[in-house]
This record gives structure tokens, sequence and C-alpha cells, in this order.
């Protein structure tokens, strides 16, 4: 794992979009798609805050990109305001010219049956694009990526899971209670995410601070997720001053 730390999440989150950016307009010189592996939270927002500048004041474009979301709650409809679909659609997506048939994001108003095969088809359709160019990653105080929470298997893919009691209390002030959150979520699985070929992960802040010393200094562990990631051959974290204040 590489680590860069910048003075402050702002600058942190520029020179992501940057390089975000960068593979864009790299991919439309040879006419391709850029297949893009997004996070919601609040980690990425700044990230995406500066790829709307780009689009509007620099016109770069987001006709070529495809993307797919790491994940949603499950049960979850895609209206409701507290869905990642919301989410996405708020932060970055109806503020650019991406078209809406190129967005992926995990189905959370499916029956749990449903869900195995759409799970297996969001993999499919990742695979059919040839594969994630790029992934942005944020982290979980549970060393979750994506929602892989402790306990997630290196091979796992697209699936359903049961969301950690720590990951439901974080989420429960945006919830407004923590009876409202939802209990389970369908999250891109561990291999899903190392098979990119590309991975950023953003921490900002000094509770992210334990999490980012275990997962780069601590040993590789199925109770740490982000811990897998120590076997990606191109993995980023970019941390601001607070989150890399533990790494010796
Ligand atoms: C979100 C996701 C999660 C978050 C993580 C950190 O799509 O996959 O792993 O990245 O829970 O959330 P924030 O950024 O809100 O601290």
């Amino acid at each position: 794992i590489h680590n860069v730390i910048f003075d402050n999440s702002v600058s942190g989150s520029i020179a992501v979009a940057h390089e975000i950016a960068e593979l864009i307009k790299a991919k439309q010189e040879t006419n391709s798609y850029c297949v893009l592996g997004l996070a919601t939270g609040s980690s990425p927002i700044k990230v995406y805050e500066e790829l709307i500048r780009l689009h509007r004041e620099e016109g770069l474009s987001f006709k070529n990109v495809i993307t797919f979301n790491l994940d949603e709650y499950f049960p979850m409809k895609t209206d409701n305001i507290q869905s990642y679909y919301f989410f996405m659609q708020e932060y970055l997506f109806k503020h650019i010219d991406i078209a809406p048939e190129n967005i992926n994001i995990p189905n959370g108003d499916c029956t749990v049956e449903e869900s195995l095969l759409l799970c297996s088809q969001y993999e499919e359709k990742i695979r059919n694009y040839g594969g994630l160019d790029f992934q942005l990653l944020g982290i979980g105080r549970t060393a979750h990526i994506g929602f892989n929470e402790p306990g997630s298997h290196q091979n796992s893919t697209t699936r359903m899971v049961t969301l950690d009691h720590l990951t439901r209390s974080d989420a429960a002030s945006s919830f407004l209670g923590m009876d409202n959150v939802p209990k389970k979520a369908i999250t891109m699985g561990v291999a899903t995410v190392l098979e990119a070929r590309r991975i950023v992960l953003l921490a900002w802040g000094q509770n992210k601070a334990e999490v980012i010393y275990e997962t780069i200094e601590g040993k590789v562990t199925s109770k740490k997720p982000a811990t897998y990631l120590q076997n990606h051959p191109n993995v980023t974290f970019v941390l601001d001053v607070e989150a890399a204040s533990l790494l010796t």
C-alpha cells in the first residue's frame, strides 16, 4: 500500500478528482469506456465536487463513463432520500453529462430471493465492461470497504450482507436513530474490489486514524477486511494528517 498524506481533505480530494479526470480523458483519446467504481458516504463528497467543477468550468465530459457503485442498503427504495441511489444523484450524477443507462447501483428494492440473481448479474455486467479501471473507496471503522464487514472472505463477490453494529451506530445520526438504520445491505465483494486495476482509498479525520493504522500496518485478516488491500499491486491511500496520525 502506497500512502499520500495531504494537509487537508480539500487538497487530497482535488488530487484524486484530477487523477480520475485524466483517466477519463485518456480513455476518450482511444474511444474507450472508462469504468469507475464509486463510493458514497462523507469521504468522497469533495472529490465529486471537484469533478462537477471540472465538468462545468473545464469541459470534462462523462459521456464515455460507466459507473458501478459499491453498495446500497437493503431493503431500500431508490427514491428514499437515505438511499445511496439518491446520494449519487444529488452529489454527482445530476450535475454531470453521464448517460443514465451507464449508471449502475446495487438494487436494494427487491426480495431476498431476487437479490441473488441481481447480484450475479451485477458481477457479470462489470466483467462484460472489461472490469473496473478505477475503484474509489472510503473505509468504515470496522475496516469495511464497501459493506464488506469483518468476516468477509477475500473471494467474496456482490452479495447481501448483515451490517456490523458499529457501522449501524455510525449511520444512526443520518437515519435519525439506530432503529431506522437498515440491518442489511447489498455490496460488491472483496474480490470484486480487488479486481479493479487501480484503487484509491480516502480517509479523513482523527476518527479514521486507528482503522488506517490497522489496515496499513496490521496483518492481513478477515477480521479487518480492508487489510486485503495489502495484496493489491496498485492501491493508494489518500489521507489527511489526522487520519495518518498513528502511522509509524
Ligand atoms: C460507501 C461505502 C462505505 C463507506 C464507509 C466510510 O459506499 O462503501 O464503505 O465508504 O462506511 O463512510 P464515510 O465516508 O461516511 O466515513
